[in-house]
């Protein structure tokens, strides 16, 4: 089964309005083909214009964080309604540095998956092992404690809406991309776990991107492995030429 590439550039804390605005503008007026899913997650602060700047649907807007509550006394906190209320399409869940620098825990990503379905949009689940578990060799082990606790209880609907996305922790904004070897060793590992859970058909569905250092140079290498589906993009998503080459790579 051919599964459509997604390609989704997290722009972090990065970019005021109007750079987000020409950002995107620049992206649009580059982007031909339509054969591969993009993204942008601007700042909270950009959504909205991002959105009303976005002329066609081809680009999916994306939240980079939300409340699990719906609603009440969180300074400073965004909540689904609001989002939905922007436009967004997609919320990006788990990414590390949410786990590590905002402490988030899988109990917590757990129950923003499912605030974020239950608000029917769609879920990009990030996960991945830090360094030293990776030279300890429990990465396989970190990754799929991270999935079952994602994803428990899912239905087979419910995981239909969600994008899973590797990230090595060392990997990210480090420069150093996991090899096409070592991330496609993981992304089967975690296909194999949701065909466990879920059925083979399912899993044969289920998108995984990979994120961490993906560059122009790098990315075809990347996204040509069989179970590497697009990517999460964050430093090399800012600049919409190396954005839009990399959304390019996903096309062979
Ligand atoms: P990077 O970030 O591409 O700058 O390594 C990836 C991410 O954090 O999603």
């Amino acid at each position: 089964m051919q599964r459509v590439p997604f390609v989704c550039g997290n722009w972090k804390m990065h970019k005021t309005v109007s750079e987000s605005i020409a950002l995107v503008n620049a992206l649009s007026s580059r982007l031909t083909d339509t054969s591969v899913e993009i993204g942008v997650a601007p700042a909270h602060t950009s959504l909205y214009a991002v959105k009303k700047a976005l002329a066609d649907d081809r680009i999916r807007l994306v939240a980079q964080n939300v409340h699990e509550a719906p609603r009440g006394a969180f300074t400073g906190e965004v909540s689904m309604e609001m989002l939905l209320d922007v436009g967004c399409d997609y919320v990006l869940v788990g990414h590390s540095e949410r786990r590590h620098i905002f402490g988030e825990s899988d109990e917590l990503v757990a129950q923003k998956v499912r605030t974020v379905l239950a608000g029917g949009l769609r879920v990009i689940l990030a996960l991945g092992e830090t360094l030293d578990e990776r030279k300890q060799g429990s990465t396989l082990m970190t990754v799929r404690r991270q999935l079952t606790s994602g994803l428990e209880g899912l239905s087979e609907d419910e995981l239909a809406k969600v994008v899973l996305a590797y990230e090595p922790v060392w990997a990210i904004g480090t420069g150093l991309s996991a090899s096409p070897d070592q991330a496609q060793e993981v992304h089967r590992a975690l296909r194999t776990q949701i065909s466990d859970g879920w059925g083979s058909e399912a899993s044969t569905k289920l998108r995984i991107q990979y994120g961490g250092s993906i560059k122009p140079a790098n990315a075809q290498a990347l996204f040509s492995q069989l179970d590497i589906d697009g990517g999460l993009v964050g430093g090399a998503s800012l600049l919409a030429e190396d954005f839009a080459d990399i959304c390019e790579a996903a096309l062979t």
